[in-house]
């Protein structure tokens, strides 16, 4: 099969298309031929060496994928060969075949298009996840940097649509119009003091949950923007990984910090998340409770290029490649 391989950890002129061996589903798992790849931040970091798979994960990257049951392994119900089929990966989706656990796979959304689905997974997962983490209720307050990203567009329309007020940061004012359009109640600009405009905005009050990045560099911030009982969730590192917790700010809030990883979940969380996107997520799709991502499509050759667009900081909605 191809697939994109890194050749010396660097830029993007380090994946190449090269032949590799096939892969063949083992017991409870599902062989995918792909159809599509989402690209994920996490890949750019995967390609600079600084996010290496978990052991005994391939390491071809790519976290999510859409395509065709092409074989399916012992043990597994519920699939037949020629089903469309989503999957959340822990590595291997920039290839023509990929191989899944059964737990991580789900029917895509009906009326969305393969390539798009492949784009719909990882984000919803990641947030759905987050939240329940967190214990997070209708109704809630939330603030998510980068609202114009893969992470931020989605958990904007998600939480409105759960009845929450939502408050996101981006980059510039095309970007703040786009978190408007996707329902944010509250857009600012992360080159101000973002911190300030919160405090304002929420009556001096705080959010009650905040999804992060950024890390250590609004560490600080973050705790500062936080309510009574609010939840800091950091699931990026973009600002750095080590940062200065005053724990008197999070005493006085009886305030909680997390940090998570989908991608180092065991299996049997990943099958549990996977099952809650489709059983909740799926369905707001279908009915148009919340919008498709605006989405750039990518030729499996032109990968290089789908990083360069996800790193140039001009990308918003998600990017796909193309298998
Ligand atoms: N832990 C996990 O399980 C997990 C899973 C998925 C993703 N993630 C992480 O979540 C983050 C978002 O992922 P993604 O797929 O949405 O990536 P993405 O589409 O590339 O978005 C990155 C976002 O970062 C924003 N950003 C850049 N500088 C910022 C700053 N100074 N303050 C606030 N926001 C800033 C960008 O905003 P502008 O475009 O407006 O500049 C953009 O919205 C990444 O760090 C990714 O690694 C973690």
């Amino acid at each position: 099969m191809r697939a994109v391989v890194v050749t010396e950890p660097g830029g993007p002129e380090q994946l190449t298309i090269a032949e590799v061996p096939d892969v063949t589903a083992g017991p409870g798992e599902l062989l995918v031929r792909v159809v599509a790849a989402g690209v994920n931040r996490a890949d750019l970091l995967q390609r600079q060496g600084h996010y290496p798979p978990p052991p005994g994960i391939s390491d071809v990257i790519g976290l999510e994928v859409s395509g065709r049951v092409e074989a399916i392994g012992e043990g597994v119900t519920g699939w037949a060969v020629g089903d469309d089929v989503v999957a959340l990966l822990a590595g291997g989706g920039y290839a023509e075949l990929a191989v899944v656990p059964a737990g991580q796979c789900c029917r895509p959304p009906s009326g969305v298009d393969l390539v798009t689905a492949a784009g719909l997974l990882e984000v919803a997962a990641t947030v759905v996840s987050n939240l329940q983490r967190v214990g997070y209720t209708d109704g809630e307050s939330f603030l998510v940097h980068g609202g114009a990203g893969g992470i931020g567009a989605f958990a904007i329309q998600y939480v409105s649509a759960r009845g929450g007020r939502v408050l996101t940061t981006a980059g510039t004012a095309e970007k703040l119009d786009q978190c408007r359009a996707l329902g944010a109640d509250v857009a600012i600009d992360y080159h101000a003091d973002w911190a300030a405009a919160v405090q304002e905005a929420t009556g001096g009050r705080g959010v009650d949950v905040l999804l992060d990045n950024m890390g250590a560099k609004y560490l600080e911030a973050n705790v500062a923007s936080l309510a009574y009982r609010g939840r800091l969730i950091v699931i990026g590192m973009q600002g750095g990984r080590k940062g200065t917790l005053d724990l008197s700010a999070l005493l006085s809030k009886n305030a909680l910090v997390t940090a998570t990883s989908l991608r180092f979940s065991p299996l049997e969380r990943k099958a549990e998340v996977v099952g809650m996107v489709a059983a909740e997520v799926w369905p707001m799709y279908e009915a148009g409770r919340i919008q498709l991502p605006t989405e750039t499509r990518f030729a499996f050759e032109d990968v290089r290029a789908s990083h360069e667009w996800l790193e140039s900081g001009s990308a918003s909605g998600k990017a796909v490649l193309v298998v």
